[in-house]
């Protein structure tokens, strides 16, 4: 595991954003508890996401549809038949690799020995320097990218005929080793269900097999007719939903990046079928404005799209970012035509098509869906954020901070209420502009170690200003506010502290850069 993943996995437990879950008992394996800090950044995210979609849009709205729902809907998604992942063993190892991911992983790594090709040219050419050009002629470039695209070529078609034996063959030809042991010695490729069973009901002759949903999307199609009908919705019109998933992930080695509990923000956007494909191309385009609004740099977003759509599928991207375990899928888009209403109609016998009373016709909507993971996007925003930098002390001398760079309205704690010292009427002074302010922003109270460490405290959770109180408080009503990301201070008067911070914080100024 990169360096820095393993840097960033345990500032998070020490600071507060994710505990191992049960790790009293050892841990359970893939499943993460949010703690203090986490679950305020996590509840922003949430907040920025949902506001996105609902607020910005008035033919967006949202819904909380049940975990537990009824067998038959995962029959009819397809996710009872179909939703596996081809697993292979290493025989020495004993450790278990998904197939897809062992190949996909090959392919990055010849990617990587490209970028890093060009990099190297760029920096000896200078500003003469023609990338695509580059890419098209040099003959190393060239050689690789062949690799890569008879790779891809060779695996979109043993996936879609469902090739399990080719997927093995495409492992040994390309001499793909266990990453852990680095033995070749593999078992064959089999199919393995990701959805998690239950029972319902305490009389187990009565009980009947549910699953613990493995997406939030099917709760929004089969409350489609409910929402349109009560919400009066025409065509185009969205239904968003913020929600817990379950997948029995067979690789689950990635720290929050592949769980077997997570969160999903999912949105259905139900359009007139024949314009979905305009659809797409908006949907794409606004995801990915979203995701640069939270300050993450353009080179380290990028669209992936599909090699191999699903049957029901016309267009599918994923928005990558640059993680530091390489370039990983955050969101899906996804254009997934009538297929899951249509599916739905026929193994519920209810009709669930839109009347259209401009073309007096009714018809079944095609979607497109927008469906990003919370749990990553925390890591995204965790890993875009984590800094160390080295920078003077108060004695001039150079020394290490660790600092989120978090974009202010999703930091946990947007100010630190910090008296120098602990007489004279300063923790007082404090609590009492605390007071004033805790009502609007998430404020945190500190008195305790050096004004120096109690910064670095608050650097390491990401917190944007710091207002320290001291004995000209008393005197003139005025404090130093710190700025995290340049460490300026400046003095104000007390009453200003919220007009300088409210602003930036605040969920209304970041949305409206989306509008
Ligand atoms: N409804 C479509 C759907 O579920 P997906 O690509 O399987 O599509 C969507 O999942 C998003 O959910 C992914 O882009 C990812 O961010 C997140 N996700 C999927 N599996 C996950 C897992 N095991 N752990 C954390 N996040 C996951």
């Amino acid at each position: 595991m990169d360096d820095l993943f393993k840097k960033l996995i345990s500032h998070a437990k020490e600071y507060g954003f994710i505990f191992p879950s049960s790790e009293i008992y050892d841990g359970l394996s893939a499943v993460y508890d949010y703690g203090q800090n986490g679950v305020e950044l996590k509840n922003n995210i949430k907040k920025y996401w949902w506001d996105s979609m609902v607020l910005l849009h008035e033919n967006i709205v949202g819904i909380d549809s049940a975990i537990f729902m009824h067998p038959e809907i995962w029959k009819a998604s397809g996710h009872v038949g179909a939703f596996n992942d081809p697993l292979i063993d290493n025989k020495d190892s004993k450790k278990r690799y998904r197939a897809d991911v062992l190949i996909e992983d090959y392919i990055e790594k010849i990617e990587s020995k490209i970028r890093k090709e060009v990099t190297k040219a760029a920096k000896r050419f200078g500003d003469s320097f023609d990338e695509k050009q580059f890419r098209e002629t040099n003959p190393r470039v060239l050689s690789n990218q062949k690799k890569i695209d008879e790779v891809r070529a060779r695996y979109v078609k043993a996936a879609e005929n469902d090739d399990l034996t080719e997927i093995k063959q495409i492992i040994i030809d390309c001499e793909i080793a266990d990453p852990v042991s680095g033995s070749r010695n593999w078992t064959d490729v089999r199919q393995f269900n990701l959805m998690f069973e239950t029972k319902l009901g305490s009389v187990s002759d009565e009980a009947a097999s549910i699953y613990l949903r493995p997406e939030t999307a099917q709760g929004i199609f089969v409350n489609f007719l409910n929402v349109q009908k009560s919400g009066r919705m025409r065509i185009p019109f969205g239904i968003a939903q913020i929600g817990k998933a379950f997948r029995n992930e067979i690789v689950a080695r990635q720290f929050i990046f592949r769980m077997r509990e997570f969160e999903q923000m999912e949105m259905q956007y139900f359009v007139k079928p024949g314009e979905e494909l305009k659809w797409f191309e908006t949907w794409k385009e606004k995801r990915m404005k979203w995701h640069k609004s939270l300050g993450v740099a353009d080179n380290k977003l990028r669209f992936h799209d599909h090699d191999k759509l699903a049957h029901y599928a016309n267009a599918a991207t994923d928005i990558e970012f640059e993680f530091p375990i390489g370039f990983k899928e955050v969101e899906g888009i996804h254009s997934r035509t009538d297929f899951d209403l249509s599916q739905h109609q026929e193994f519920s016998g209810k009709k669930l098509q839109f009347y259209d009373p401009e073309s007096k016709e009714n018809y079944t909507p095609f979607v497109i869906e927008t469906s990003i993971g919370l749990d990553r996007m925390f890591l995204l925003i965790m890993s875009n954020a984590y800094k160390e930098e080295k920078v003077p002390n108060a004695e001039g001398k150079l020394e290490e901070r660790v600092v989120l760079n978090l974009p202010p309205v999703l930091a946990p704690v947007k100010l630190a209420v910090l008296p120098l010292v602990r007489k004279d009427g300063l923790p007082e002074k404090a609590r009492e502009i605390m007071d004033h302010l805790k009502v609007e922003f998430n404020c945190q109270y500190e008195e305790k170690d050096s004004i120096g460490r109690r910064y670095r405290r608050q650097d390491a959770i990401g917190t944007p200003y710091c207002i320290t109180v001291d004995h000209q408080t008393i005197r003139d009503n005025s404090v130093t506010i710190r700025y995290r990301d340049d460490m300026k201070q400046d003095r104000i008067p007390v009453a200003k502290i919220r007009e300088i911070i409210s602003d930036k914080v605040s969920f209304r100024t970041a949305l409206s850069r989306l509008v």
